[in-house]
């Protein structure tokens, strides 16, 4: 396993040291390189440079030219307008690079973190006793794939699945299973996750009924809450058939999603409830918290509500009870002192960030936080219809996560199959392509807009063949397989004697920033820079075929050997890529 350094770093280097030998008085200067039209790329940062010593830049640019070193990098530099370097790289040095990403197998060359640590991330909590909705869609296709991009950096990950599990509602619902020990179970099999959830609405509705209805079953409903909290046997096995119930929904949905949740991975609230009274008695104590009212609060000098009075956050009830924040501050000892992490990230609906930012500031006043060891939460925007509105069913209901996921299947399945003929897909590999590319779709069109934007769900325009969604990417990745697959005898080889066609070059250049980018995503939490990463290198693709014939017989057997190693690279970046992303990349399409 050997990191292969970008050729844009390697340029910034050479320029920043060239910088140096020119003025050794300038301290450390950045030469700002970018990507550039005019030439491969350009450096800007001389014209400011000059300026503050008042000097002559295009002197300067001068200078630094003749402090380069003399090498197999730079084909062609020319100071240009006031002060630039356009930079023009050798062809050489852009497939040397190449051979070296191609030749560090599943890893292309990108260098692990220096100094990783570990960041517990969660993501994908749904409630227990209740559908899944689009917003926990987001949480589990976001969380999914930052997880898998800062794995891939060397971070070690803590997945944590903070489900509700607990709370005064489970009182009415363990009540009336008391009353009809037979209600909470469905007919056939037991890994059939539609089923589970069809019986615990049918729990959950009669209970309702009776509750709103029945002022007796509401009072017994209360003292079982009472019950549950004292950790009464019974009434924690009807509560975990509830548990149990809800979690062969999820993974059925989790399965569809073509996503690995791991059991011990799941730690709901309730797995916080021992923590409970200490965290209360550390904030007060510490008088981070104080009474009021009766109830244990944190106050905020810049949290208030609409009549100007400061809203708090209630760590522990009137009543005695403890809610949400009491369990998220319990989580965040657990995660820092037990588990010892460094970073603490949140998958969590934006409609939830004034409670982060109150617990947050909470744990850094108790000292949980600090500087060394912090919690962000990755906010994301809401799902909206096609009419801009939020996702809802004609009939005004909350869309079913499960009937999304079919319907993206269907129309993507329908995609697949048109083209099927022609590249002679079995009635198998239709039904595991459609799949792959109907959750693909939905996956990405969730992952590559900036994740605190809301989002229009728009399945048409999902699984569209043109345009920035998973199937243009996963058919690019299919279409080079087949190249390579017609190549026959002709195997993919650097040439790095040849010239380049322009297109090659461009390809090329971008091949050569997937590290880059990749830090870049990891460092921000920003997956849907890797799908724009993506989607261009597909772009750089089809320029590339338009321009340059692979297989042709006029090319010469190096120029094929050449153009198949490209393509090749292509493809196992795009593939690596579209992995973190949590979406696959069929061979055939
Ligand atoms: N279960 C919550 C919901 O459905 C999300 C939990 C978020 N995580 C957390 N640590 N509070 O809205």
């Amino acid at each position: 396993m050997a990191s292969v350094p970008s050729l844009a770093s390697t340029l910034q280097q050479q320029l920043a040291d060239a910088l140096t030998a020119a003025l050794p008085d300038a301290g450390t200067a950045d030469p700002l390189l970018r990507r550039s039209d005019r030439a491969d790329f350009q450096a800007n940062g001389i014209l400011a440079l000059a300026k503050k010593l008042k000097g002559n830049p295009r002197e300067l640019a001068s200078q630094v030219t003749a402090a380069l070193p003399a090498g197999e990098l730079i084909k062609d530099i020319e100071v240009s307008g006031p002060g630039f370097l356009n930079i023009t790289l050798t062809d050489r040095a852009i497939v040397e690079t190449l051979a070296a990403r191609a030749a560090d197998g599943d890893r292309l060359g990108v260098p692990l973190k220096a100094a990783p640590g570990t960041t517990v991330v969660d993501y994908a909590q749904p409630n227990v006793a209740k559908e899944m909705h689009v917003g926990h869609l987001r949480s589990a296709v976001i969380g999914d794939a930052v997880v898998q991009i800062l794995e891939f950096t060397g971070e070690s990950v803590v997945r944590r699945h903070h489900i509700g599990d607990w709370g005064t509602q489970f009182g009415m619902l363990i009540q009336y299973l008391f009353e009809h020990p037979d209600e909470l179970k469905h007919e056939g099999d037991k890994a059939d996750g539609e089923a589970a959830m069809s019986s615990l609405n049918r729990v959950y509705k009669a209970s309702r009924v009776l509750f709103d209805s029945d002022e007796e079953f509401k009072a017994r409903s209360r003292d079982r809450v009472v019950a549950l909290q004292a950790g009464d046997p019974e009434t924690l096995a009807h509560w975990q058939r509830f548990v149990d119930e809800s979690k062969i929904y999820f993974y059925s949905v989790f399965d569809k999603l073509d996503m690995e949740i791991d059991d011990p991975d799941i730690v709901g609230e309730s797995g916080y409830n021992d923590m409970l009274e200490e965290t209360c008695r550390i904030l007060e104590e510490t008088g981070v918290a104080v009474r009021s009212e009766g109830a244990l609060c944190v106050f905020f000098d810049d949290v208030k509500g609409p009549d100007g009075n400061p809203v708090p956050l209630i760590v522990k009830k009137t009543n005695g009870g403890y809610g949400y924040a009491a369990t998220d501050l319990s989580a965040i000892r657990d995660r820092v002192q037990n588990l010892k992490a460094e970073t603490l990230l949140y998958v969590v609906d934006a409609r939830q960030s004034l409670h982060f930012k109150m617990v947050f500031e909470t744990a850094r006043r108790a000292g949980w936080l600090n500087e060394d060891v912090t919690a962000h939460q990755l906010a994301f925007g809401t799902v909206l219809g096609k009419d801009g509105k939020p996702f809802k069913t004609r009939e005004g209901t909350t869309v079913r996560l499960e009937d999304l996921l079919d319907e993206a299947v269907e129309r993507a399945t329908a995609v697949v199959r048109e083209k099927a003929e022609k590249v002679g897909l079995s009635e198998e590999e239709i039904v595991e392509n459609g799949r792959y590319v109907g959750v693909g779709a939905v996956k990405y069109a969730d992952l590559s807009t900036s994740a605190v934007r809301d989002y229009k769900f728009d399945l048409d325009q999902m699984v569209s063949l043109n345009g920035d969604t998973s199937v243009y990417l996963q058919y690019a990745y299919a279409r080079i397989r087949s190249i390579l697959r017609k190549a026959g005898d002709a195997k993919p080889a650097a040439h790095p004697e040849l010239d380049l066609a322009p297109a090659e070059r461009a390809l090329g250049l971008h091949l050569d920033q997937f590290g880059a980018v990749l830090e870049e995503v990891a460092e921000g939490y920003e997956p849907h820079k890797l799908a724009a990463y993506l989607y261009q290198l597909a772009s750089h693709l089809t320029t590339f075929y338009d321009q340059c014939q692979v297989l042709s017989d006029e090319n010469p057997a190096e120029v094929v050997e050449n153009r198949l190693f490209l393509v090749e690279l292509t493809a196992r970046t795009l593939h690596q890529g579209m992995k973190l992303l949590g979406i696959r990349t069929p061979e055939r399409l």
